[in-house]
């Protein structure tokens, strides 16, 4: 039986338990992510068969549609019975395809309550910070993640596209539970990212995790590993992110039921050490 649960399990900010393999709800919009999805009654269904499959953790942002996102969860989802809903601000959206940083303290608070009142929710459980905004001290940017906080507008704090740095700036301000930075088997640049997270127990949220760049094509060994587990390239890129580390939560997205039937099921996929060690290597190489 697919069963996301067979991913293991995670404590957001030691506290907060989720099922490590989630959704991502980014691909639930229209092109450029802008407007209402291409198929809405599929992108609905996709949503609710996500609880049927064991999945307990949910990624959006307010800048998805902007608002799409949030508004088919809560239509779909609401009240919410063992999921996890994070979201994140902090990117505006002039049009598709299109993604500013705005880290103005009273912009990020405003962001926060609208997306808690899209979501339905008494507190968000999980908010990001979708990029830190260079053109703003960030201190302001975490003072302000901070007064989210202590006012109970939001539980649980993260940060995405971010340094080990940037990470221990922020940890001076409030406790960063997630980091989420672009992650998979063929793009390894937040290795070091990865390493911190772990050893200071922080979820790493990999976005774009079923990438394999050009070890999905035919004839490499990701093709061959894929082959005898009789499981699709994207598959065993999901089974190996998900081995490298406890504090992994991959968030893949789709807007379609079958695909996210597919992505889950790569939680039933365990490679063994050799496996892992022989994508490693020929991903770094
Ligand atoms: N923090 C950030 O800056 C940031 C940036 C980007 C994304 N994210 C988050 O990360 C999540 C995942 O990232 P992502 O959507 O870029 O990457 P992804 O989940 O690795 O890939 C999604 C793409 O692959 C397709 N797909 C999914 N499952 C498939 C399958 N089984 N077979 C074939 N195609 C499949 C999807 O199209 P279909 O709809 O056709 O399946 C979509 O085009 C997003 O939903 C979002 O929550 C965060």
């Amino acid at each position: 039986m697919v069963d996301a649960a067979k991913s293991g399990t995670f404590k957001i900010g030691g506290e907060l338990e989720i099922v490590r393999l989630g959704f991502g709800a980014m691909r639930i919009t229209g092109p450029g992510i802008w407007g209402d999805p291409a198929d809405p009654a599929e992108a609905r269904r996709t949503l609710k068969r996500i609880p049927e499959l064991g999945i307990t953790f949910i990624d959006t942002a307010d800048s998805y549609g902007p608002s799409v996102s949030e508004e088919l969860i809560r239509e779909t989802l609401h009240p919410y019975s063992g999921l996890v809903i994070a979201t994140k601000g902090g990117l505006v959206r002039p049009g598709p395809g299109v993604w500013n940083p705005l880290g103005r303290p009273d912009y990020l608070i405003q962001e926060a309550h609208l997306s808690r009142r899209r979501l339905g929710v008494k507190r968000i459980d999980l908010w990001q910070l979708h990029r830190i905004d260079p053109n703003v001290p960030r201190s302001e940017q975490f003072a302000a993640i901070k007064s989210l906080i202590d006012d109970g507008v939001i539980r649980f704090a993260g940060l995405s596209e971010v340094s080990v740095a940037e990470i221990e700036a922020a940890r001076a301000v409030f406790p960063v539970a997630t980091v989420q930075n672009r992650y998979n088997l063929a793009d390894r640049t937040s290795e070091a990212v990865l390493d911190y997270c772990t050893k200071n127990g922080i979820g790493f949220i990999p976005w774009f995790p079923l990438a394999a760049g050009d070890l999905a094509k035919p004839g490499t060994v990701l093709d061959a590993i894929a082959k005898k587990h009789k499981a699709a390239p994207s598959q065993i890129a999901l089974a190996w992110v998900l081995k490298r580390s406890p504090v992994m939560l991959p968030i893949p997205g789709t807007s379609k039921v079958a695909h996210l039937e597919e992505n889950v099921a790569a939680a039933d996929i365990v490679l063994n050490d050799e496996e892992f060690a022989t994508l490693d290597k020929a991903a770094r190489g």
